[in-house]
C-alpha cells in the first residue's frame, strides 16, 4: 500500500489504518487501480451487502457487512479490526453524504485515507450538461421533504439525492403544491450501472410508478407565474405566511434580521414566535443556521411549524410553551430575537443571561411598557435603540394619503465578551 499523509510537508509519512474505497454501480470494472490494490491488500473490507457484493472472488480479505443502524457501530468495528489493514467500501465519492464524514469524526483525517470515485452528483452533471458548480444539491436521505421548498427559484437547477423509489413522486408533489409544477423532472436511476435509466416529465405531469430506489431526481425549476415568488432575502412577503396578525411586518422584519445578523451555523433564540417568521428568516439564511421558537400559543406554535415547512425549513425547532420557564435547558444561542412577552418577569434576564459572550440580543415593542423596560437596559447596556416607523400609501378618497403602521421601538445590542466592560453604543457588529 503506499504511504499516505494529509499534509506530507509537516507530518512524518507512514502508512494509515482505514482505508475507505468509493465503488459505484459499476462495481470492481469501474474502479481506478490504486481503489483495486487496495482492496487486494486489504485483511478486511467492511460494507454494505450491496458493496461487498460487486468485490471479485479474488479480494481475500474477510468481509463484515455493516449492521443496521450503521453510526452507533462504527466506533466497535473499528477497534475491533484495529491493528489489521481494513478497507471500508463506501457508495461513490466518500466524502458526499458518505461514510466518509463519519470515519473522519471518529479516527481523525490524518488516519484516514480516501479514494473518491465518481459521486452521483458527477454523474447526473455528466449525462445532463450540467456544471455541478452551478447545481444546488439537496439530500432528502433521512431528511424532511420540505427541506427542498427553500432551493426552489425559477430558473435554478436542482439535484435531489432520494431517499427510495418514492421519493420522485413526493417530490413531484412538493412542486406542484408550492407552483412549480411546470418545472421538468429527470429521474436518473443506477447511474454508472448497465440497467441505468432516465425518465423525464414535468412535475405537473409526473404519474409514474415508483422505479429503482437508487435515484437523482434533476429538476429544472419552473414557477407558475401565479405563484408567490419567494426570493433569498429576509423581508418575505407577508402573504408568504399562514398567520392570525401576530406577524412582523415585511419591512420591520428585514431590519430586524439585519440586526440579528446571521451567520452560518449560529443558533437563534426567537422567543415569541407568532407565526415564526424571524426563526424562518434566520434559518433561510444559510443551510447550516439552526433556530428554536418559543411559543406559548399552542395553536400558533401549530402554525410555526407550518409555517416552516412550507418555506424550506423544517429543521425549525418549536417549543410550546411561557418564557421564561420554557428557554430552561436550551444551548446557548449566539442571537435573541425577543418578539414576544418583554414584560413577563424575569424574561429579559432569562435571554440576556443565556446568550453567548459576543452574541446578540434585539428586542422589538409597541407598548410604553416595554418601551420604558428596553429604555433601562439601553442606559445600561448600551446598544442601539431604534424606531422604525412604517407608512404605506393608501387610496383616499380620490387621492392617496399615507396610513402609518404602530411604530415599532428596537433595541439591539450585542452581550460584552471577556475583558468587555460597561454600556457603549457601538453597534452589534463593532462590539461582537
Ligand atoms: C407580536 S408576536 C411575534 C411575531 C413574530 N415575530 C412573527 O413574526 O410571527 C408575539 C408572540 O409572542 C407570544 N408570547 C407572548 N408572551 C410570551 C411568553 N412569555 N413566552 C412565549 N411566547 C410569548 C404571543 O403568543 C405572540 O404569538
Amino acid at each position: 500500500m503506499p504511504p499516505y499523509t494529509a499534509n506530507s510537508e509537516v507530518r512524518p509519512v507512514s502508512p494509515v489504518p482505514v482505508t475507505v474505497v468509493g465503488i459505484g454501480a459499476d462495481g470492481w470494472p469501474g474502479l481506478a487501480p490504486t481503489s483495486r490494490e487496495a482492496l487486494r491488500a486489504a485483511e478486511v473490507i467492511i460494507g454494505g451487502p450491496r458493496q461487498l457484493d460487486l468485490l471479485p472472488t479474488d479480494c481475500p480479505a474477510e468481509r463484515v457487512a455493516w449492521p443496521s443502524p450503521l453510526r452507533p457501530a462504527v466506533p466497535g468495528l473499528l477497534s475491533e479490526h484495529a491493528g489489521r489493514r481494513v478497507c471500508v467500501l463506501a457508495s461513490g465519492d466518500p466524502m458526499f453524504y458518505g461514510i466518509g464524514r463519519t470515519l473522519a469524526e471518529i479516527l481523525g483525517a490524518d488516519r484516514l485515507r480516501v479514494l473518491p470515485h465518481p459521486s452521483s452528483v458527477s454523474y447526473a452533471c455528466a449525462r445532463l450538461g450540467w456544471p455541478l458548480h452551478d447545481t444546488d444539491v439537496i439530500s432528502l436521505v433521512g431528511r424532511p421533504l420540505g427541506a427542498l421548498s427553500a432551493a426552489l427559484h425559477d430558473g435554478r437547477r436542482l439535484l435531489v439525492l432520494s431517499a427510495g423509489e418514492d421519493t420522485p413522486a413526493e417530490v413531484a408533489g412538493l412542486l406542484r403544491e408550492r407552483g412549480y409544477g411546470p418545472s421538468r423532472m429527470t429521474v436518473l436511476e443506477h447511474l454508472g450501472g448497465n440497467r441505468e435509466r432516465h425518465l423525464t416529465d414535468t412535475a405537473h405531469d409526473w404519474h409514474h410508478p415508483p422505479g429503482a430506489p437508487l435515484n437523482v431526481i434533476a429538476v429544472d425549476c419552473r414557477r407558475d407565474p401565479s405563484a408567490l415568488r419567494i426570493p433569498l432575502t429576509p423581508g418575505l412577503p407577508d402573504e408568504a405566511f399562514e398567520h392570525d396578525g401576530q406577524l412582523t411586518k415585511r419591512h420591520v422584519r428585514a431590519a430586524t434580521l439585519a440586526a440579528l445578523a446571521p451567520a452560518p451555523g449560529e443558533l437563534l433564540w426567537d422567543v415569541g414566535g407568532g407565526s415564526g417568521s424571524i426563526g424562518i428568516e434566520w434559518m433561510r439564511a444559510h443551510p447550516s443556521c439552526r433556530a428554536v421558537t418559543v411559543e406559548r400559543d399552542p395553536v400558533r406554535a401549530g402554525r410555526i411549524a407550518r409555517n416552516a415547512d412550507a418555506l424550506g425549513v423544517p429543521a425549525l425547532r418549536v417549543v410550546t410553551g411561557a418564557a421564561p420557564a420554557a428557554l430552561a435547558g436550551l444551548p446557548a444561542p449566539d442571537a435573541v430575537f425577543i418578539g414576544g412577552g418583554l414584560t413577563a418577569p424575569g424574561l429579559l434576564e432569562a435571554c440576556w443571561d443565556g446568550l453567548r459572550p459576543g452574541g446578540r440580543l434585539v428586542a422589538n415593542t409597541v407598548t410604553l411598557e416595554s418601551e420604558a423596560l428596553l429604555t433601562d437596559w439601553y442606559r445600561r447596556h448600551g446598544g442601539d435603540l431604534t424606531r422604525l416607523a412604517v407608512a404605506h400609501a393608501v387610496p383616499v378618497g380620490g387621492f392617496t394619503g399615507w396610513r402609518q403602521a404602530m411604530p415599532v421601538t428596537q433595541w439591539s445590542v450585542a452581550k460584552p465578551t471577556d475583558g468587555q466592560e460597561g454600556p457603549g453604543r457601538d453597534g452589534p457588529w463593532r462590539r461582537a
